[in-house]
């Protein structure tokens, strides 16, 4: 046995990444000796412990809340996703000792889309929050060529803010019509303080796709507004899955297999 593969995520608070049990799955798979640790890193200590991880042999770090933004500083090299949207979600050396910035976000979402048969080519697309969460996924969208891509936000203000930072994307306020959603996707963190509610109803109808960036028991109240509407609801986990695969393979190489990925032992 030679030494493993350093690997790992950092975060504040870390302790419910699923992120070390998907990579973990995708070694064994693959067959790659790899160590992926969870790092509780605060936010004075991440320019340090992200230098330092490399310096001492790290090979590759997955970067969650409150990180995103921040990590870039770290970084020598911004890939052009991650120059777009100002955060990144995975970090690597490359041959010159340079640390590389790249997002997956935006990819695995548009992978797990096409295993579910989410159309969004010539579909109407609304957004709910213009938070990170949002902000990762607007370019991969818009990208697939949606008929129209639309955001809402609880706040108008960064509703604003988003449309003029995506305005080459034609991104657009949520247009109040009689024209249905077609995907609609929930990236706020609303139902983490209350029931979930959305006054976009007379847009909603059993054609319309749910799709939350939150998954498991989080999901549940944003499920239980939708199941009103339709019966076609996704939770984030294949995103999720597929965010960690583009990561896998911005490492190895290898897209690995995102079919048998487990990830009960993880559900507490
Ligand atoms: P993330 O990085 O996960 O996107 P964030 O940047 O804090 O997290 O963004 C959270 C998003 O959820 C925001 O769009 C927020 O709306 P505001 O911009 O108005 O704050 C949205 N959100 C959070 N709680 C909400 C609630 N109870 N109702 C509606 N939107 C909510």
């Amino acid at each position: 046995m030679g030494n493993k593969i350093k690997l790992g995520v950092i975060g504040d608070p870390i302790d419910h990444s699923l992120s070390p049990l998907i990579h973990s799955q995708f070694g064994e798979e693959l067959g790659i000796n790899l160590e992926y640790m969870p790092y509780h890193v605060v936010d004075s200590e991440l320019d340090n412990f992200i230098k330092n991880f490399f310096a001492n042999g790290g090979f590759g770090l997955n970067v969650t809340l409150p990180h995103k933004l921040n990590c870039i500083r770290s970084a020598d090299i911004l890939s052009s996703e991650v120059e777009l949207l100002g955060a990144a979600n995975t970090l690597s050396k490359n041959s010159n000792n340079q640390i590389i910035a790249s997002s997956t976000d935006g990819l695995g979402l548009i992978r797990d889309c096409s295993e579910k048969k989410i159309e969004i080519t010539n579909k109407r697309v609304l957004i709910l929050g213009a938070g990170g969460a949002s902000q990762s996924i607007i370019p991969a969208i818009a990208r697939m060529n949606p008929k129209m891509l639309m955001v809402d936000n609880r706040s108008i203000q960064k509703t604003e803010k988003l449309l003029e930072k995506f305005s080459s994307f034609e991104l657009q306020p949520l247009q109040r019509n009689n024209e249905p959603i077609d995907l609609l996707i929930n990236a706020t963190s609303a139902a983490l303080s209350g029931p979930f509610d959305w006054n976009i109803q007379q847009q909603l109808n059993e054609g319309t796709v749910f799709y939350d960036l939150n998954y498991g028991i989080a999901s549940a109240k944003f499920f239980s507004w939708a199941s009103q509407f339709s019966r076609k609801r996704f939770d984030g986990t294949g995103m999720l899955v597929a965010q960690a695969a583009f990561s896998f393979e911005s490492w190895f190489d290898t897209f690995p297999n995102i079919n048998n990925i487990n990830l009960s032992s993880a559900d507490d």
